[in-house]
């Protein structure tokens, strides 16, 4: 591939995001545009490249050039005719075989979460890869998790100051666990609810509504309330874009930074897509 010398990006909205045109994503890239990429990355929070054709392979190595690649650490899904197995990869898919379905995350709305915030080091990256889609919904809506925090008063600010909110996920259910959850069944986690990008040094707001269950050490209802008034920050239509995805397109989202949901879309249609993670580190404030 030749050199690019600069990017050619558009912004995807005013909130979040920007298309690069121009890149197989098939075949590695040259360092300076390595170099480009990683840093339009940084930018926008997320980056949509269209038309791609890519192999298991050629996405995993298309993912190794920013990071070590996550392996799942789950038992591998049934994979489908003609979509072979890497630990790389997982499959996010409605489509099922004998009753079971082939990937993950299956069926319907997603609520805004970011991946694994869960656990101790969060990915620092995600790419999803779009191979068969419904007619309609199943949109990804990516927010910008910076915009968020910018958004909040003084006085927000101060209060989340030092504060950790504790996340926590299920894989039994797409769904929020309640309160009343035994932590000690669960994958869990406290993060501060305000951390500071390790690349980018600037302040990200991190809470979501489907895994931030509370805030440590602090009384039920008032948890409650502030949560409430972080989640509707970082839900705010002004922070996010909604991407509706085109066979080929691959998505890279910071993790960090940014949060993602998914639209409701029709049970009976199919929907693949192909995913695979840079790993992370711990946050902090
Ligand atoms: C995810 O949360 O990783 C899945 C997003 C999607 O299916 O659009």
């Amino acid at each position: 591939m030749a050199t690019m010398l600069k990017l050619d990006t558009r912004p995807l909205s005013p909130a979040i995001g920007a298309e690069i045109r121009g890149l197989d994503l098939a075949r590695p890239f040259d360092a300076p545009t390595l170099a480009l990429v990683r840093q339009a990355w940084l930018d926008h929070a997320i980056l949509l490249f269209r038309d791609q054709k890519l192999t298991l392979d050629q996405q995993v190595a298309f993912a190794t050039q920013f990071g070590t690649v996550g392996e799942r650490s789950r038992p591998p899904e049934r994979r489908p005719e003609g979509v072979d197995f890497h630990p790389a990869i997982m499959l996010i898919s409605n489509i099922r075989e004998n009753g079971k379905p082939i990937g993950s995350l299956p069926d319907g709305e997603m609520w805004f979460h970011h991946d694994m915030s869960y656990v101790e080091a969060p990915y620092r990256g995600t790419m999803l890869y779009a191979i068969e889609l419904p007619s309609v919904g199943g949109n990804t809506k990516f927010a910008n998790m910076y915009k968020a925090y910018d958004s909040l008063t003084a006085r927000t600010k101060e209060r989340i100051r030092g504060l950790k909110a504790m996340h926590v996920y299920d894989y039994g259910t797409a769904e929020q666990v309640g309160r009343d959850v035994d932590l000690s069944k669960v994958k869990h986690h406290a993060q501060s609810i305000a951390i500071t990008h390790p690349l980018s040094g600037r302040k990200a707001l991190y809470v979501n509504r489907l895994m931030t269950l509370w805030i440590e050490g602090m009384a039920a209802k008032e948890s409650d309330r502030l949560l409430s008034e972080l989640f509707d920050a970082a839900e705010d239509p002004s922070v996010y874009y909604e991407h509706v995805w085109r066979v080929g397109d691959l998505m890279m989202w910071d993790n960090w930074c940014s949060t993602h949901a998914r639209t409701d879309f029709p049970a009976h249609e199919r929907r693949l897509l192909r995913r695979c993670t840079i790993t992370g580190q711990p946050l902090h404030e």
